[in-house]
C-alpha cells in the first residue's frame, strides 16, 4: 500500500459578502444573536450566474497550480457536494470537461458537511492501491440555492464556497489514518425534503418550501459535539497518536460553540483550532476544504506538523483524518 499525501491546495470564494447587518434587514434577527450563538459575522454568496461547478473549477485550478500538475495528469476527480448544479450528471463530470482532464474518472460524493473528509478517504484508497496516481478532491457548495431566506433559524448559518486538494503518493508524511461513520436513524434532523423521488418538485412542494434546508438545530448541536470528539479520539487511536500530538485541528465550521465544546472535551487549547467560520459561515463540504487551504497559506501548517480534519453533517455522517504534513 502506498502512503498518500496532499501535494496542492486551492480555494475559491464568491465575491459577494452578506453581513449580519444585511440579514437584520431580511429576517427578525440581530448581529448580536448571530455572533454570540454561532460565531458568524459574514458569509459569501455565489452570484446568480454561479453554480457549484463554477466555484469548483476555480478552486480546482488553484489546487492544480499549487501542485504543479496539469489537468491531464489527473486520473481521478471526486467532488463532495450536496448542492450539485443539477441532480445529474455529477459536478465532477462537469469539472472534468471544464479542466480538460480527459483521463480522469469522475464522481460526486453526498456526505454533506463530512463530504470532503469522505472524499479524501476514498481518493486515498484509489492511490494507495495503485488504481490512481493523481486525484483531485473538491468540496464545493452553493448552499444559498437551498437556504430558506425567510427562516431565521437556518438562513443566518450558511455560505457558499469551494476548496480543493490534489492527492498523490507521498514522498514524506501523508495520511496517517482516517475514520468515517454514519447514523442514518438521525437523518430527519437535517434535510432538504423536496425535489427528490420522495417528494418530486410540484406546486405542493414549492408551496410548503420543501426545497429548502430543514433543521432541528438544537438536537444537531448536541450530537455534533459528542460525534466530533469521538471521531477525533478514534482517528488518533488508529494513527497511534494522542490529542497532545496534534499541531492543528481543521474542524467543520458549523458553529464556534460546537467547535469549542469539542475542543474542551478533548482538552485541546483554542490556539490549536483553525477557524474561518466568522468570515465564511457554514459552507458544508467546502468548510474543511477552504479552512485547510487557508491554514496552509497563512503558515499555520508546516512540514512535519500533525493535522486533524474533523467533520460531521447531515445523515448524520462524520469523518476524521490525521495527516502528517509533507
Ligand atoms: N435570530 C434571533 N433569534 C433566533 C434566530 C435568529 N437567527 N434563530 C433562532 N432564534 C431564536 C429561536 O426562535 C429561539 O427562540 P424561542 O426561545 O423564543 O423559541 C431561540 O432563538 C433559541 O433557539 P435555539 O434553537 O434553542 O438556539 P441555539 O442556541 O440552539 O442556537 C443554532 C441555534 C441553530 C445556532 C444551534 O442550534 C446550532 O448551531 N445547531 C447546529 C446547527 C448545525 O451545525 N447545522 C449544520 C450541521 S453541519
Amino acid at each position: 500500500m502506498k502512503r498518500v499525501g496532499i501535494i496542492g491546495v486551492g480555494e475559491y470564494l464568491p465575491k459577494r459578502v452578506l453581513t449580519n447587518a444585511d440579514l437584520e434587514k431580511m429576517v427578525d434577527t440581530s448581529d448580536e444573536w448571530i455572533t454570540t450563538r454561532t460565531g458568524i459575522k459574514e458569509r459569501r454568496l455565489a452570484a446568480k450566474s454561479e453554480a457549484t461547478s463554477d466555484l469548483a473549477i476555480k478552486a480546482a485550478k488553484d489546487a492544480l497550480a499549487d501542485a504543479k500538475l496539469k489537468p491531464q495528469d489527473l486520473d481521478l476527480i471526486i467532488v463532495a457536494t450536496i448542492t450539485p448544479d443539477m441532480p445529474f450528471p455529477a459536478v465532477a463530470c462537469l469539472l472534468q470537461n471544464a479542466l480538460g482532464a480527459k483521463d480522469a474518472i469522475c464522481f460526486d460524493i453526498s456526505a454533506a458537511c463530512a463530504g470532503f473528509v469522505y472524499a479524501i478517504t476514498v481518493a486515498q484508497q484509489f492511490i494507495a492501491r495503485g488504481s490512481a496516481r493523481n486525484a483531485l478532491v473538491v468540496g464545493a457548495e452553493t448552499l444559498s440555492a437551498i437556504t430558506d431566506w425567510q427562516d431565521r433559524n437556518t438562513c443566518v448559518l450558511f455560505g457558499d464556497g469551494a476548496g480543493a486538494v490534489v492527492l498523490a503518493e507521498a514522498k514524506s508524511g501523508g495520511i496517517l489514518s482516517t475514520y468515517l461513520g454514519c447514523n442514518g436513524s438521525k437523518a430527519d434532523l437535517l434535510m432538504v425534503p423536496g425535489g427528490g423521488s420522495r417528494n418530486p418538485a410540484s406546486a405542493h412542494t414549492l408551496g410548503k418550501r420543501l426545497h429548502h434546508i430543514k433543521m432541528k438545530g438544537n438536537e444537531v448541536f448536541k450530537l455534533a459535539v459528542t460525534i466530533m470528539a469521538e471521531a477525533a479520539q478514534n482517528v488518533l487511536k488508529k494513527a497511534g497518536l494522542e490529542c497532545k500530538d496534534i499541531d492543528l485541528v481543521i474542524p467543520h465550521q458549523a458553529n464556534v460553540r460546537i467547535i469549542m465544546a469539542m475542543a474542551k472535551k478533548l482538552n485541546l487549547a483554542p490556539e490549536k483550532i483553525y477557524l474561518n467560520i466568522e468570515r465564511r459561515g457554514n459552507m458544508s463540504s467546502a468548510s474543511t476544504a477552504t479552512a485547510l487551504c487557508e491554514a496552509v497559506r497563512a503558515g499555520r501548517i508546516k512540514r512535519g506538523d500533525i493535522i486533524l480534519l474533523d467533520a460531521f453533517g447531515a445523515g448524520l455522517v462524520w469523518g476524521a483524518c490525521v495527516i502528517k504534513w509533507g
